[in-house]
């Protein structure tokens, strides 16, 4: 088979690394810096603890209006403001939403226009830097070159894909997700763990994105449950970022697939967050695609630390055992989401034309997928 395997993000990792951010910043030559966050990074006193890493040379400004599910009008907002203050880099703090926000604004910022032209149209390499930072072991943001942005006149998330886009350096440290509650610890975690399984079975997918996507699998069936049950399992902790890390190389090389599809409707249409609904539907995707993954959902079982000969069997194993990981971690059921079946066809029809639905193992129709959410409504 024929693939590109581009990797535009160095990677700086360990415990303690924002340490090097200044470092980092005068490697870029920065001389005005933009934080993007949201509230909740003020709030928990993390913008604190990473920006006293940066140099008095340099001038910092703060945007932290980025709302979950990032909105168009977010990036907009955005990007006039690193205009109007003259950023010369961007660093998004956070988890997903944020670094999916600043990879818009960083493009909007320098190129006009509005970000849902950029779905379509290409983006230029006029791009200011970007350093990604994450908080969360989950989005994977930090090293895909992908941002999914709601279009909230047409209740629809998109994507903008491209390699200039991607954060210059992600600075990826396990010690900023100490303080991460265990209900998101939980919510993110599946959410990489959706990623690796999206990227390792995805259609599109090729070796290195199935290897890394893998690897991911195994990290973080070993250190979910401790990181949730103990957010201060500094291993664990650390095997979550490893595995969110590997899980998004994974699905930016490869895509994710129906269990995206059916989350980014639910976020688009009822704004829920995002690692929380994919959490919920993981398993029941991965039943529904049983017969045309077998073998690859074995592997998956046995990198879950099945021991089962039998594909099929092994296959089944490792959906009870994410299920039973779910339950173990806190996650509730679909129904929590006190979403009406009269906006399962609508959600449905989204999930149909999400750009990420032919990656699916099992090619999925608007009525599969409403017949999905049905069924697990119905649980
Ligand atoms: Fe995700």
């Amino acid at each position: 088979m024929n693939f590109d395997f581009i990797l535009p993000s160095t990677i700086k990792y360990g415990k303690g690394i924002v340490q090097e951010l200044d470092n980092v910043l005068n490697e870029i030559g920065a001389k005005k810096i933009m934080v993007v966050c949201d509230p909740g990074i003020l709030a928990a006193g993390i913008m604190d603890k990473v920006m006293k890493h940066v140099g008095s040379d340099k001038e910092v400004v703060v945007f932290s209006e980025i709302e979950a599910n990032p909105k168009d009008y977010n990036v907009q907002a955005g990007a006039e403001f690193a205009i109007r203050e003259k950023v010369d880099v961007v660093i998004a703090l956070g988890g997903g939403s944020p670094i999916d926000a600043a990879k818009g604004i960083v493009a909007v910022a320098k190129q006009g226009g509005a970000i849902r032209d950029y779905a379509e149209k290409k983006i230029g390499s006029d791009c200011l830097p970007l350093i990604a930072i994450p908080t969360t072991a989950g989005t994977g943001s930090e090293v895909t070159f992908s941002s999914v942005i709601t279009d909230t006149k047409e209740n629809f998330k998109f994507t903008v894909k491209s390699p200039h886009i991607a954060a210059k350096v992600a600075l990826v440290d396990p010690e900023l997700t100490y303080t991460l509650p265990a209900a998101i610890t939980a919510a993110t975690g599946i959410d990489a763990l959706t990623h690796a399984i999206e990227g390792y079975t995805a259609t599109c997918t090729e070796p290195i994105a199935e290897a890394v996507g893998l690897y991911a699998i195994e990290y973080i069936g070993k250190y979910i449950v401790r990181a949730v049950k103990n957010g201060s399992d500094e291993e664990a902790r650390d095997g979550m970022m490893t595995g969110s890390l590997l899980a998004g190389l994974s699905f930016s090389h490869a895509d994710v697939a129906g269990v995206h599809c059916m989350a980014e409707a639910l976020g688009s249409v009822y704004d829920k967050p995002h690692g929380l609904c994919n959490s919920i539907i993981l398993p029941h995707m991965m039943t529904e695609c049983l017969p045309f993954a077998e073998m690859k959902y074995a592997r998956v079982a046995r990198a879950l630390g099945i021991k089962e000969d039998d594909d099929k069997k092994a296959a089944e194993k490792g959906i009870d055992l994410i299920k039973e990981i779910s339950a173990e971690i806190g996650l509730p059921d679909f129904k929590s989401l006190g979403v009406e079946p009269s906006g399962f066809r609508l959600l449905a029809e989204l999930s149909e034309k999400n750009g990420s639905n032919g990656s699916n193992p099992k090619p999925m129709t608007a009525d599969d997928y409403e017949a999905l959410f049905v069924k697990i409504n119905a649980l």
